[in-house]
């Protein structure tokens, strides 16, 4: 069994899963809620609290799967790229466990996790396929190889979607994080109400920019003042949604055209986002094109993604991985 751990930003993440990577048999996660106040993670906060619940979540994720540490035949954690202090929270843990057992160390990168919970959602997956990467710190467009490689196509030369979608709810007042609560208000707006750029729309560039959209919605909101702003929050948040479902779904599409991919996946937390799937599926079927999201609780920050990740990531053998470092980037 691979004992797999994530620590990369607020979330403080233990799973079990099966040595080929394609079933978890738990996968606990503790969000941590210190930062709500702050309306953004606070990285010295998210360190101190995951040390605070690290040990408990890897024996929750132990007991949850029916196994001991007995079981446990290699150990993978997330090294890169996040929050520093966070990250080495995680790998001193990952260190010890695997040291004191004699076991391998697999490091592994946080965004070919995200790729990676596919195969959990969809056990008989394999490459090639284009993936969109859409979480709070990145959003990325890949073509993954028979080889499981990943080579980077397209990404944002600014915001991320989540953090446009965490930006744009704060500016209306909706709370952190900003994805949820956005969609939750967007359901009974007005989709089209409200004209919101779309960034680098030329057909050969498969880059994302979302600053401009952000700088938009703050003009709008002056522009309508309080009271109106109260009145149309539906409609703006639906609008505002909308405008960055369609510039994920309009690069992702021109991506699997160009690398004639027979498959989409779409990770990271904004494809927890229920318009985004909505509108992949009705596209993935008029194409023809084969579609995998997973579930939102593997979208989102989780350890056995990264436990999926593991069966094609380079081990390190005991005890060589003492000195290995994480990295921010
Ligand atoms: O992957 P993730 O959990 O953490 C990072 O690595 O960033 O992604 C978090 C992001 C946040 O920006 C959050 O607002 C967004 O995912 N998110 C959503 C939804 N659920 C989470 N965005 C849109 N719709 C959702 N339902
Ligand atoms: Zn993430």
């Amino acid at each position: 069994m691979i004992l797999a751990i994530e620590t990369s930003c607020d979330d403080t993440c233990a799973a079990v899963v099966e040595p080929d990577g394609r079933r978890a048999l738990s996968n606990v996660v503790h969000t941590q809620t210190e930062h709500g106040r702050y309306g953004g993670v606070v990285p010295e906060v998210a360190s101190r609290a995951h040390l605070e619940r690290i040990d408990g979540v890897i024996e929750r994720s132990l007991t949850d799967a029916g196994v001991g540490l007995e079981a446990v035949d290699h150990v993978a954690v997330t090294v890169r790229p996040g929050l520093i202090g966070a990250l080495l929270v995680g790998v001193a843990a990952a260190k010890g466990i695997a040291y004191a057992r004699s076991l391998p160390l697999v490091p592994v990168n946080h965004l070919e996790g995200h790729v990676a919970a596919a195969y959990l959602a969809e056990p008989d997956l394999e490459p090639p396929f284009v993936a969109l990467i859409a979480s709070g710190g990145h959003t990325a467009l890949y073509s993954v190889d028979r080889e499981h490689h990943m080579h980077l196509l397209g990404e944002t030369l600014d915001d991320a979607a989540g953090e446009a979608l965490d930006k744009g709810a704060r500016m209306l007042g909706l709370g952190f994080p900003g994805g949820p609560a956005l969609q939750m208000a967007a359901q009974s707006g007005d989709r089209n109400r409200y004209e919101f750029p779309i960034a680098l729309k030329a057909r050969d560039n498969l880059d994302f920019s979302f600053s401009g959209l952000k700088t938009s919605l703050l003009y709008r909101l002056k522009e309508l003042g309080e009271e109106r702003t109260r009145e149309e929050l539906q409609h703006l948040a639906a609008s505002y949604e909308a405008a960055v479902v369609e510039a994920l779904v309009r690069k992702l599409l021109r991506a699997a055209e160009i690398g004639e991919s027979p498959a989409i996946v779409v990770a990271g937390g904004v494809a927890a986002n229920a318009l985004l799937r909505r509108t992949l599926e009705e596209e993935s079927s008029r194409l023809g094109t084969k579609l995998v999201i997973p579930p939102p609780d593997l979208c989102t920050d989780n350890a056995a993604m990264i436990g999926a990740a593991a069966p094609h990531t380079p081990a390190v053998a005991y005890p060589h991985y003492l000195s290995l470092n994480a990295r921010s980037v």
